[in-house]
């Protein structure tokens, strides 16, 4: 038998695999609550407008109710036949309050419908990305303030550079996060238009009020144009490449994590409810929720380029192909969520280890700068004459197999005869960083500003 909603001029119903490859209720009744609010306002509009009767409007408005209730309680039966959420939700529609189920549909179109769900559902995400991103940055500015002053060593190219403070670790990932939400904050903004009224492509002969449903759905607006309104999916996109930057950032502190939890670094514990053990080496815990963080984010970016590649071919309004949308957009949504709440939660309970960390950030000749400084400073030597001095102390040192700060004051002194034991002074991990005043340095002094700061902007 032919379809109830479109089958007019068809003579047979669809093959099984015509109706497998076409259905998109498997996935896109996660937009049941969105559809409802979407033909809920469509059905007020066109009853203030006169379209329909207000009882009409009434019955419809209810019946909607009915059937939400039966989706969030789980009785309602989704049929694939019905192909999509929309139908789905106006078919039982129809058998709970017969015909002015019907009307409801009138000035509208499933292009403009699915994009105005659409739309809602990734408004939603943005929101709770926002929360995500709050919740994080908070537990991260928690642990810069416990570790201002704890040293640990700064790498460039993974090979110890200067010694930098725990604190200022965390406040470099708060202010990557801080960026991913104004991403995820200007994307709103940018997406909050409504596409409903838009009907199938080109607008509708019916006297819609299209500005009374863009309110009554958050929206700021009607979308301006209705070929756009039904065929643009840049919001979805958008929505993808800021969640692919702030994964990219989650990515990289997970790796960092797995780096340092491990028995070569112990710059950190991290809890018992964040790590698995080894069903055959009884004296592993391992850092599978990072490595999960740093695994997952690829679905993110693969998802990103997907529906870039679903749209670049589409000619003007709506194609089919369009249907392909949501899948990546929820699954990258479930996975960007689930990433950040993963790492809020190892980061709130993870341990710096105060102890290791200090012993790390001293070994590889952190020091050296502050040595070739202290030469600048205190003899006049030029910066690159005193690079060399100290490169010539750290081979010594190194062939002599103690550190910078183990050096005699002779040993120093056959280098250049102006070092004197005021040297000693800057050579430590704590002065070294102590000394690093500059705005938005490493030195404690910095890093407590910075937290300060930012327990400000999170009141
Ligand atoms: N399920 C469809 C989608 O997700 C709804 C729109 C269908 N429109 C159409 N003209 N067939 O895109």
């Amino acid at each position: 038998s032919s379809n109830q909603m479109w089958g007019g001029r068809f003579a047979a119903g669809p093959d099984a695999i015509m109706e497998a490859i076409n259905a998109s209720i498997g996935y896109d009744q996660r937009m049941a609550a969105q559809d409802i609010a979407g033909s809920r306002a469509h059905a007020a509009m066109l009853a203030a407008q006169g379209i329909i009767t207000d009882s009409d409007a009434n019955t419809i408005r209810e019946g909607l109710l009915t059937v939400l209730s039966e989706i969030d309680s789980g009785t309602f039966e989704f049929s694939t036949a019905l192909e999509d959420i929309h139908m789905n939700v106006e078919a039982r529609l129809k058998a709970l309050i017969g015909e002015p189920a019907g009307r409801l549909h009138t000035g509208r179109s499933r292009n403009d419908q699915v994009a105005t769900d659409f739309r809602l559902w990734v408004r939603d995400q943005l929101d709770a990305a926002e929360k995500g991103l709050l919740a994080l940055i908070s537990a991260l500015v928690d642990q810069a303030e416990a570790g201002a002053d704890w040293v640990m060593p700064g790498f460039t190219h993974l090979q110890t550079a200067q010694p930098v403070t725990w604190g200022h670790h965390m406040m470099a990932y708060v202010e990557m996060f801080a960026r991913d939400l104004s991403r995820v904050r200007d994307a709103r903004v940018r997406m909050n238009e409504s596409p409903l009224g838009a009907a199938a492509l080109a607008g509708t002969g019916f006297p819609i009020d299209r500005h009374m449903t863009a309110e009554a759905l958050g929206f700021d607006r009607p979308m301006a144009n209705s070929l756009d309104a039904v065929s643009s999916r840049d919001f979805a996109i958008e929505f993808l490449s800021v969640a692919s930057i702030s994964a990219m950032h989650l990515s990289r502190f997970a790796e960092e994590l797995v780096i340092w939890s491990s028995a070569q670094f112990r710059f950190v514990t991290l809890s018992d409810r964040f790590s698995t053990g080894s069903s055959i080496m009884p004296q592993k815990k391992n850092p599978d929720a990072a490595e999960l963080i740093r695994a997952k984010i690829g679905r993110i970016f693969g998802a990103n380029v997907a529906l870039m590649m679903v749209m670049k071919g589409l000619p003007l309004a709506y194609s089919k192909d369009m249907q392909e949308d949501k899948e990546q957009v929820f699954d990258a949504a479930d996975n960007w969520m689930l990433a950040m709440a993963a790492m809020e939660g190892m980061v709130k309970d993870m341990t710096g280890n105060r102890a290791s960390l200090e012993e790390a950030a001293s070994a590889g000749f952190s020091t050296a700068t502050d040595l070739a400084d202290w030469l600048v400073r205190e003899t006049g030597l030029p910066f690159r004459d005193a690079h060399h001095v100290t490169g010539a102390l750290v081979a010594l040192a190194e062939s002599k197999g103690c550190d910078l700060p183990d050096l005699s004051l002779e040993d120093m002194q056959a280098q250049n005869s102006a070092i004197t034991d005021g040297i000693f002074d800057v050579l430590t991990v704590h002065k070294s960083v102590a000394s690093r005043t500059s705005y938005g340095g490493t030195a404690p002094a910095q890093v407590r500003a910075q937290v300060a700061r930012w327990k400000e902007v999170l009141k």
